[in-house]
């Protein structure tokens, strides 16, 4: 696409630019203006993210990897001889290692994640690491239908959904996500998936609005991406990160801030911001312990261990598909 003409040319039928192109003007037309949050990771989001996944103020990685490091035998266990093992959103698969490192008669690891620039540099060090292991990744959004490899057809399936991702999702879509991680995992199927708990208030502001401001930047990407895949004329700087806690659902909300009076222009559609409008751009929900197996319950999921910290930060749960 030339990029300087589509700033300003008529506006384009962005269904044929791709998914973010439909999203964001989508979003942007809405009245309540939103970005999907699977958008954060293109290369640099997913660079941003792992910078995220060290601050100091971000606990949910160090806390939940504290978690699998203690438990990965009991994890381990689940996994029956030749089994599969999948995962939604693996990102840089370091969680991972630990569950592969207790694994040893595992035949597969598939890695499911929209980033192919994560997905390929996490490939690359776990067959390294792991020589044995036939790693088979999947680059495509988790909660549309994936075409999984063939070779995994009539293996027992384990799934692992770490680091809170499913409080990305709103209830029902996290449901549905859920029960369809149930279909794909099967009758015998079992899903190891991490979520994150409700805490003091400022605990959670700080861990989304970090001192660095390397969580500004993370979503800040969201318009320089705009900027450089689709030619939209995005004056970064004239938006700033904002990080809210809704009490009523349990969630963090993100959003990024008209500094001023504004118009951008993509893909030859023009959208106004007032001072003050916010896009929304992430919800990440906490839950507690109780909840979030009910909310599994609603999925078709059984319930079963649930793994968590000294400070009761985060939680680990195994669902059973029978
Ligand atoms: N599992 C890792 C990464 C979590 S970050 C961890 O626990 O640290 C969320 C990951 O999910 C990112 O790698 C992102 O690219 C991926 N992701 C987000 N939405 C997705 C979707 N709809 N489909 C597939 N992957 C997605
Ligand atoms: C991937 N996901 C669970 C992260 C979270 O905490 O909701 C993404 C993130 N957003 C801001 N910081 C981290």
């Amino acid at each position: 696409m030339n990029l300087d003409a589509a700033r300003h040319a008529l506006p384009i039928d962005v269904e044929s630019c791709g998914e973010f192109a439909a999203a964001l003007v989508t979003g942007l037309s809405a009245h309540q203006k939103f970005i999907p949050c699977r958008f954060f990771y293109d290369a640099a989001g997913s660079a941003l993210f792992e910078r995220i996944t060290e601050l100091p103020e971000y606990y949910p990685t160090r806390t939940e990897m504290r978690i699998l490091r203690e438990y990965a035998a009991d994890m381990a266990a689940l996994a029956s001889p030749g089994a599969v093992l999948i995962e939604f959103g693996s990102g840089s698969s370091l969680k991972t290692e630990l569950l592969l490192a207790e694994m040893q008669a595992l035949h597969a690891y598939v890695p499911i994640d929209i980033s192919g620039a994560a997905l390929g540099a996490a490939q690359a060090r776990i067959a390294t690491r792991f020589p044995a292991l036939h790693v088979l990744p999947v680059a495509g959004d988790f909660s549309q239908p994936l075409r999984l490899p063939k070779e995994i057809a009539a293996r027992p399936r384990l799934g692992f959904f770490p680091g809170s991702t499913i409080g990305n999702l709103i209830e029902d879509e996290a449901v549905e996500l859920m029960a369809n991680m149930r279909e794909i995992l099967g009758e015998d199927g079992t899903l190891i998936i991490g979520a994150d708990l409700k805490k003091d208030v400022r605990r959670l502001i700080a861990a989304y609005d970090d001192a660095a401001g390397v969580t500004a930047a993370f979503n800040l990407n969201l318009l320089h991406r705009a900027n450089r895949e689709l030619g939209a004329d995005f004056s970064v700087d004239a938006f700033a990160h904002l990080a809210t806690y809704d009490v009523r659902h349990g969630r963090i909300d993100m959003h990024l801030v008209s500094r001023t009076e504004q118009i951008v222009h993509v893909l030859g559609h023009r959208f106004r911001f007032f001072t003050g409008e916010r896009i929304h751009t992430e919800h990440s929900h906490k839950y507690d312990i109780e909840g979030f197996r009910a909310l599994a319950r609603r999925a078709g999921w059984r319930p079963g261990a649930v793994w968590t910290d000294a400070e009761a930060l985060f939680s680990v749960h195994v669902l059973a598909a029978a």
